[in-house]
């Protein structure tokens, strides 16, 4: 076998993607003594703009001729892929060549995130546990299989739908709703053409990511998202409100039985068929009484479980990037800060639903200003943009990932708080209760 390529001293980087995933991603970039330039896609992020340089913008819509074209003229070395489109589309396909590497998988690989049958259907293959599921093309099976079933159930949109084509249902008739919306309305168009019905499992939810470069596969510390809009966990379901890092409720022995039950027979059942995963494996996992569930697959980092993660990642991003796509990861160590890493999203009014833009955002540096002296707090941008006026304006339904760090989750939650009641724009939320669930999990019980 050829010897894995080793990272050159100076490489340049192109990010694809412009928000608080991608704003982290690219802090932890310019931190590395490797990086020669940093190239960006999506500029008009106002956190990312400042950190590298504006892509022509006609590369991405002229087809990937003239896409790999520009990468050589400007030696681009790595390609780091941050969102799930892309790679589903195939653009790490499109642009790994022997002069360059890929950080993402390939669209075949990227299939466990894109279509949630197909992942469904590894699953079973290399049984790993999962939620009981039934895939339906046609509404009046779906129809007749519900009316059979009164249970509560999870209905899913098989296709990409940025995290929104899940409907977790208690009565027949909101199964029934969710359904007509997704097969009929086609509220997510295409993606709903096929749905999956499964049972509905109880737990707490976590995150696991993990570098997979072909055979290595190197778990990240756990997080734990939230993904509903209001605080206690209710409301619609979001791209995620604010996530954790690390969580306290699985230990190294439960992660092992992740790695070992849900990862490794993934990868393995990949490689029987042909295909080869390179880049961030996502298990979204449920804890339930009968041990992890997969509850799905992404096929990139999370957002916002990236912004605690890179605020803790100790080490060179561009070597741990570099060493995943080129299949060299055994070789590399990736250590993380022992502290607690807390990121609070702050939101436009309205988010998940419609919301106005261009908000003046402030407070942004007072907020950065905060903490102790081993405490930090980092303001990660998602839906932001600069005007013309130099003024820093709201763009997005997410509009800010505030990130602090502290010795405990409690702390860093505190922190994290603290910093957004620095920062204001007109409408803007967000929860206060991140970690809330898992400090009440853990709490210490009196003894009266
Ligand atoms: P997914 O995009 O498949 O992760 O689903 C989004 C969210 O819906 C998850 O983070 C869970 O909160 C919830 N969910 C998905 N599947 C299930 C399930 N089988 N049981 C309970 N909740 C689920
Ligand atoms: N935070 C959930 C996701 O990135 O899919």
């Amino acid at each position: 076998m050829a010897r894995p390529r080793p990272c050159p001293d100076r490489c340049t980087v192109l990010l694809l993607g412009g928000g608080g995933r991608e704003h982290a991603l690219a802090w932890k970039l310019v931190q590395s003594p490797r990086l020669e330039r940093l190239w960006l896609t999506n500029p008009q992020n106002a956190g990312l703009s400042a950190l590298g340089e504006p892509c022509p913008p006609e590369i991405l819509t002229r087809g990937s001729f003239h896409f790999d074209r520009w990468c050589d003229q400007v030696g681009i070395d790595l390609v780091i892929v941050g969102p799930e489109g892309p790679l589903a589309d195939g653009i790490a396909d499109q642009l790994a060549t022997d002069r360059r590497l890929v950080f993402g998988p390939s669209a075949n690989a990227a299939q466990l995130e894109a279509d949630k049958a197909f992942a469904k259907e590894v699953m079973r293959q290399a049984a790993v546990p999962t939620a009981e599921a039934r895939v339906f093309e046609r509404v009046e099976a779906a129809r007749e299989y519900l009316e059979a079933h009164d249970e509560p159930c999870v209905i899913k949109a098989s296709g990409l739908c940025a995290g929104k084509g899940v409907y977790v249902c208690e009565t027949p008739a909101e199964a029934q709703e969710a359904i007509d919306q997704l097969m009929i309305t086609r509220v997510f168009g295409d993606a709903g053409g096929r749905v999956i019905i499964e049972e509905k499992l109880i737990g707490q939810e976590l995150s696991v990511l993990a570098l997979v470069d072909g055979r290595t596969i190197w778990l990240l510390d756990p997080a734990q998202d939230h993904k509903q809009v209001h605080e206690g966990d209710r409301g619609p379901n979001t791209g995620g409100m604010g996530a954790y890092c690390p969580t306290p409720l699985v230990d190294h022995a439960t992660l092992k039985v992740i790695e070992s039950e849900i990862f490794v027979p993934i990868v393995d059942a990949l490689r029987r068929d042909g295909i080869e995963y390179r880049g961030v494996l996502y298990a979204g996992l449920m804890l339930t009484a009968g041990g992890p569930k997969v509850l799905e697959f992404n096929c990139r980092f999370g957002d916002p479980e990236c912004q605690p993660l890179m605020t803790r990642l100790q080490g060179d991003l561009v070597e741990i990037a570099w060493a995943t796509a080129a299949g060299n990861l055994d070789a590399q160590t990736i250590d993380f800060d022992p502290r607690v890493s807390c990121c609070v999203v702050m939101c436009s009014e309205g988010y998940p639903g419609p919301y106005e833009k261009g908000k003046v955002i402030t407070g942004i540096e007072a907020a950065e200003a905060l903490g102790g002296p081993d405490e930090s707090v980092k303001v990660f941008h998602a839906g932001t943009t600069r005007t013309s006026d130099g003024d820093l304006v709201t763009s997005g339904g997410r509009v800010l990932g505030v990130t602090a760090l502290a010795a405990t989750l409690a702390a860093a939650r505190d922190l994290a708080n603290a910093a957004c009641a620095e920062i204001h724009f007109e409408g803007s939320f967000h929860r206060h209760d991140i970690g809330d669930r898992v400090l009440a999990a853990t709490e210490t019980p009196t003894n009266h």
